[in-house]
């Protein structure tokens, strides 16, 4: 399916004709239940590239076994409107058996930066945000594409892809990186925070504190092991059920670090009742 936001930008092959005139196609690829996060690569999208394309798709190949899947918010309508208030030239959402019809045998996987972290955590999970993501860049090829930091080792897989692939040739910075939005008590934004109870949501707030507390006691000299105890004491004391990990990992190899450098990046996974939040900061 495609939805013409832009009635002069009818569908993808017009896009790409209007690109072709010299104009630059910027894509933002979403699993949509769009937040100011989503509208900040939009808008970001929209400052660098003449035009722009927003992919709204839940990728059932990044969900694990037991994930949420679906339950994930769907809400196309409401998206739409927001994306063409923000002047988004177009909205490509594709429907599940058109992007993997009967027969789909393929997949690309990511060594190395998709190792340890989310990774580990959720088996396959890079491989088919990978592969989607290679098949989006297929099917707009865009001249640039635009991810969120919330997502960091999302970020670095998918720049190792676009060097190891040659995408998007011959731009080597045609995937940028966006920092992360986050609401006023410091809470990264996310379509799952839709998930939480508003007790959960006034505790969650505690997940990005505990690591602005860890990364000052770091910066003074504590070392980096006696911070995250006390980071994860004080995530599972406001109430959060668990903590999948914290770590501190080269920011750019995703490789684990035992104490801080100029490169270093504090990720972590946590859940409060049946939710996973994510969270990195540099150190
Ligand atoms: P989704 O979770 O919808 O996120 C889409 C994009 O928005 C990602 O690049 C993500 O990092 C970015 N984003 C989400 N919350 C953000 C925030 N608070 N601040 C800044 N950016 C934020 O990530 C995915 O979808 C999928 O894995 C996808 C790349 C679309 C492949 O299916």
């Amino acid at each position: 399916t495609v939805r013409a936001l832009n009635p002069l930008r009818q569908t993808v092959a017009a896009l790409r004709s209007a690109a072709k005139e010299g104009a630059k196609l910027a894509l933002v690829p979403t699993m949509g239940a769009l937040h100011e996060g989503h509208l900040t690569l939009a808008r970001e999208a929209k400052a660098k590239a003449d035009l722009v394309a927003v992919s709204i798709f839940v990728n059932p190949r990044q969900f694990g076994a037991g994930e949420d899947l679906d339950a994930y918010p769907r809400q196309l309508e409401r998206d739409s409107g927001l994306l063409e208030a923000e002047g988004v030239d177009l909205l490509w959402a594709p429907e599940p058996t058109a992007m993997y019809p009967e027969g789909y045998a393929t997949n690309i996987s990511v060594s190395g930066v998709s190792a340890g972290l989310c990774g580990a955590d959720r088996p396959g999970h890079f491989d088919g945000v990978a592969t989607v993501v290679n098949k989006l860049f297929n099917q707009v090829r865009p001249d640039m594409a635009f991810f969120g930091e919330k997502d960091w080792q999302q970020l670095a897989v998918i720049r190792r892809m676009a060097r190891d692939l040659d995408l998007m040739l011959p731009r080597v910075d045609a995937i940028h990186g966006v920092p992360i939005v986050r609401e006023a008590d410091g809470l990264a934004m996310s379509s799952r925070n839709a998930y939480l109870s508003p007790e959960q949501r006034e505790a969650a707030a505690a997940l990005p504190r505990a690591m602005i507390a860890a990364i000052a006691r770091i910066a003074a000299g504590d070392p980096a092991e006696a911070a995250l105890v006390e980071l994860r004491e004080s995530v599972l004391g406001a109430g959060f059920a668990s903590i999948d990990y914290a770590e501190l990992r080269d920011a750019d190899s995703i490789e684990r670090l035992d104490g801080p450098n100029a490169n270093a990046r504090l990720f972590v996974a946590a859940r409060i009742g049946g939710t996973r939040l994510i969270d990195n900061m540099a150190v």
